[in-house]
């Protein structure tokens, strides 16, 4: 098993950290290849708890690589704050290899997904604000800047002029903002070039290398599959792939190395921002799922929406990424209700749609068809095995696996690192 992908399977906020933290003791290297800072996982050892943004969660595993790929966008600021963070706390960071083509979220673009945001009105697509659209489009449109230009001054400098040249007049010009000067940004970026070096890496050649030698790497998505910019509910997404695909162009290895394929699935269904959301509640259930699932944002602070399951969407999450496996976290927060409805198929127009539709305007018209299940009471949170689970949570889980047409490989009965149970060698 050389290498593995671990992927949200929703809108993100799946336990994605979780998963990877209880993986990282038995991977070699732990690799995010797509997003940045707009991630926030969240993993739980013994009382401490740990917000990632972008280092890979694999860093708080002692014998793991962390490595932030070349499909990653790098905000130098946030990266150096969120390791002399995890220094303090006693997290020895010093193995992590950043690629040098990765690309490098400029104070402009951070600004600029502000402004277009604002100027977005109601139409906007609720970003994180961290620049990372405009960061993806600076690099199609072959004017971004990569770790790597932190070390040729001349070479920045050129590329931030060349950046800023279109930038600046669409500021001044259509949104009324001041221009940002070519020499202020190009100073704070080479404030951060020395602290950066040590970890800037040849991460394709690293990980390839690896891979040769039998060691384990693990892909660690950011965002989920209906976030993804080809395969998400578009425009409503991030601007990068953070489906199975994504795991090689974004970390430079072949399809034929990857042998698994995790996709993270929450027992009921969150997002974040704005966006079609079929199963979404406006009820007093969704506000318990809220509450009991502690559903606000890592990143933003900002509440999530919540809904019940929708397996339409985990089918089409199996397809699009090829799942071996799912990793179903929080079924513990639906501990206590009667019966817990599960949308099975989507009705549009009048009509039963099985999957996923892949026009924009019938997603929108989709309502849920629901199948409801009975609920158990019993708390779960210090189950071990699947036999320890009563009858009606066995029952929810087994509908769930075959709704979703892959096997359930672990499930997640709370937050901590123990709070899982294993059933087909997870691990
Ligand atoms: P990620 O972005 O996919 O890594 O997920 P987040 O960290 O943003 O959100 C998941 C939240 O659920 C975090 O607060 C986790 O600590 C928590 N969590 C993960 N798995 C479980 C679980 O099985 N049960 C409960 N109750 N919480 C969990
Ligand atoms: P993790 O990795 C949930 C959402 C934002 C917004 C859209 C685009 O913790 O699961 P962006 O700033 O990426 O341009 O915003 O994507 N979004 C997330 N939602 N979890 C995330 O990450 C997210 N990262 C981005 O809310 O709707
Ligand atoms: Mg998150």
């Amino acid at each position: 098993m050389p290498a593995l992908v671990l992927l949200g399977a929703q809108w993100g906020d799946e336990g994605k950290g979780k998963a990877t933290d209880l993986l990282g003791g038995s991977v070699d290297y732990v690799v995010r290849y797509q997003g940045g800072n707009n991630a926030g996982h969240t993993v739980v050892v013994g009382d401490q708890k740990y917000a990632l943004h972008l280092l890979p969660s694999g860093i708080l595993s002692p014998g793991c690589t962390p490595v932030i790929g070349n499909g990653v966008v790098v905000d130098p600021s946030v990266l150096l704050s969120e390791l002399s963070g995890l220094n303090e706390r006693g997290v020895d960071t010093s193995k992590l290899l950043i690629s040098g083509n990765a690309h490098i979220i400029t104070p402009y673009n951070v600004t600029v997904d502000k402004v277009t945001e604002r100027f977005l009105g109601k139409r906007k697509i609720g970003t994180t604000g961290r620049g990372i659209g405009p960061t993806y489009a600076d690099k199609i449109n072959r004017v971004g800047i990569r770790v790597q230009d932190l070390y040729d001054e001349s070479i920045l400098t050129q590329k931030v002029e060349a950046a800023l040249d279109v930038k600046n007049q669409v500021l001044t010009k259509l949104y009324n903002r001041r221009a940002i000067a070519v020499e202020q940004v190009v100073e704070e970026l080479l404030g951060y070039a020395a602290k950066i070096e040590p970890y800037v890496a040849d991460t394709v050649l690293v990980l390839n290398q690896a891979l040769e030698d039998d060691k384990v790497v693990l892909f660690e998505g950011g965002q989920g599959t209906l976030l993804d910019i080809d395969h998400g509910t578009y425009p409503f997404v991030t601007s990068s792939n953070p489906t199975a695909g994504g795991a090689c162009t974004g970390a430079g290895v072949g399809p034929t190395k990857i042998s698994r394929v995790i996709g993270i699935l929450k027992a009921y269904t969150t997002r974040v921002g704005a966006g079609p959301f079929p199963t979404e509640l406006f009820d007093e259930d969704g506000e318990a799922l809220r509450r009991i699932g502690g559903e606000r944002g890592v990143t933003t602070g900002r509440d999530r929406r919540c809904g019940w399951f929708d397996a339409v969407i985990a089918r089409y999450a199996t397809r699009v990424n090829g799942l071996t496996d799912f990793f179903l976290t929080k079924l513990d927060v639906l501990t206590g209700w009667e019966e817990i409805p599960v949308c099975v198929a989507y009705e549009i127009d009048g009509k039963r749609v099985e999957e996923l539709p892949y026009s924009q305007t019938d997603f929108h018209h989709a309502k849920p068809v629901y199948e409801t299940l009975p609920g158990w009471s019993e708390d779960i949170t210090s189950a071990k095995s699947f036999s320890d689970l009563p009858k009606n949570a066995q029952d929810y889980v087994k509908a769930l696996e075959e709704m979703s047409g892959a096997p359930i490989s672990a499930i997640g009965v709370g937050p901590g690192r123990d709070e899982t149970i294993e059933i087909n060698s997870f691990l």
